[in-house]
């Protein structure tokens, strides 16, 4: 039966999106969160919105992030641990952006054990870095309900308009090509010892990244029902 024929599936856990910028976390992290009632936890999206609203944390990480570094352990921690303790992720929740750096990843497995949850499991897209510059030139978003598109690939029905709510669709300062550079060398330099440190803990699940939205769903959806079915 399809998981949103089952309103009473539960996930009971955290899961873990991890993959180089523009590999689709976001999309994919939405809809599974989505599916099982969790609420979806993107740093990125967290960040966006203090540097909007110009908060401390905000203008701290605003340089940092149109320069496509890395936002330093200590900021985003307090962020994110503040996130977890809330009472709606006692279910689980769908982490997007986060870990980032191998000190976060051991950070979040202290959290997670000081709170009683269940280990995470990590989905692992993985796609070369050819794709990835289409993905994020082409990548918009919408301002009111954060729906991702994309001009080539997955275009709104009127350009510029989200299609779920009018909402204005807009263009990421970071998605320019000289930034997106910095972001694919952050990647590898501070993110990707992250496929190895949780490959070794058994909870790595390799996802190919390059398939359509909908293939790389089904794939999701399937990992996640058989963790689920095996705790
Ligand atoms: P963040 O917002 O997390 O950006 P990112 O990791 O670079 O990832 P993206 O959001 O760019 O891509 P995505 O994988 O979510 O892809 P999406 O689904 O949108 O971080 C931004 C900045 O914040 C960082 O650079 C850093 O400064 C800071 N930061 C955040 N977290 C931090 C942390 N933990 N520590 C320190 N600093 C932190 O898809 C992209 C496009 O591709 C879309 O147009 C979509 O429609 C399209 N697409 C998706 N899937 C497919 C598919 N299968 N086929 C075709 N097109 C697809």
């Amino acid at each position: 039966m399809a998981l949103e024929e089952r309103p009473d599936a539960k996930l009971d856990r955290g899961v873990i999106f991890l993959g180089p910028p523009g590999s689709g976390k976001g999309t994919q992290a939405k809809e599974l969160a989505k599916a099982y009632g969790i609420p979806h936890l993107s740093t990125g999206d967290m960040l966006r919105e203090h540097v909007g609203k110009a908060t401390t944390l905000g203008l701290q990480a605003k340089p940092i992030m149109e320069r496509g570094e890395l936002v330093p352990d200590s900021l985003v921690l307090k962020m994110i641990a503040e996130r977890i303790e809330r009472p709606d992720c006692s279910h689980g929740f769908v982490l997007d952006g986060f870990p980032r750096t191998v000190t976060q990843a051991r950070y979040l497995g202290e959290l997670l054990k000081q709170h009683g949850y269940k280990a995470p499991f990590v989905i692992h897209l993985v796609l070369g870095s050819s794709v990835l510059l289409r993905r994020l030139t082409g990548r918009r978003t919408c301002k009111v309900c954060g729906e991702i598109y994309n001009i080539y690939d997955r275009p709104p029905k009127v350009e510029g308009i989200c299609d779920k709510d009018g909402g204005e669709l807009f263009h990421r300062p970071d998605d320019r090509e000289d930034v997106i550079a910095e972001r694919l060398q952050a990647y590898d330099k501070q993110t990707s010892p992250l496929v190895e440190y949780y490959r070794r803990l058994g909870a790595l699940h390799d996802i190919d990244g390059a398939k359509s939205v909908p293939e790389v769903k089904a794939q999701m959806f399937q990992v996640a029902a058989e963790m689920r079915e095996a705790r």
